[in-house]
C-alpha cells in the first residue's frame, strides 16, 4: 500500500469547506475544484490577484519572480495565488472573503 499522499484542506474561518488528496503537480485551484470548493479566478496567470488565498499550514513555494498579483506585504501575510501556487505538502488554506 502506498503511503498517504496527504491532504489539502480549504477553510473559511473555522468552517472546513472541503478536502482534496494532495497532488504535488497541481495548483491550489485544481485542488479546490477536486474538493468542490469555489475559488474565483480571472487571469489564471498570477496577475490579477482574484484567486488569492491565505496559507495557514504547509508549503506552497513562491515563484522566483514575484508575480504582479502579489507584493511583499501580502506575502508577509502568507498570501498565495491559487491559480499558480502548487501544493508541495499537506496544506490548510483559508479562502479569503470576496472583496
Ligand atoms: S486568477 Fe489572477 S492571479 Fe490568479
Amino acid at each position: 500500500m502506498s503511503p498517504d499522499p496527504g491532504q489539502v484542506r480549504f477553510f473559511r474561518g473555522s468552517i472546513l469547506l472541503g478536502t482534496a488528496s494532495l497532488d504535488t503537480e497541481l495548483t491550489l485551484c485544481e485542488h479546490a475544484e477536486m474538493a468542490g470548493v469555489d475559488i474565483p479566478t480571472n487571469c489564471t496567470s498570477g496577475t490579477c490577484g482574484t484567486c488569492m488565498v491565505t496559507l495557514l499550514k504547509g508549503e506552497v513555494p513562491l515563484p522566483e519572480e514575484i508575480p504582479p498579483g502579489l507584493d511583499d506585504e501580502l506575502i508577509a501575510e502568507n498570501a498565495r495565488l491559487s491559480c499558480i501556487g502548487v501544493a508541495k505538502s499537506s496544506l490548510d488554506i483559508e479562502i479569503r472573503p470576496p472583496l
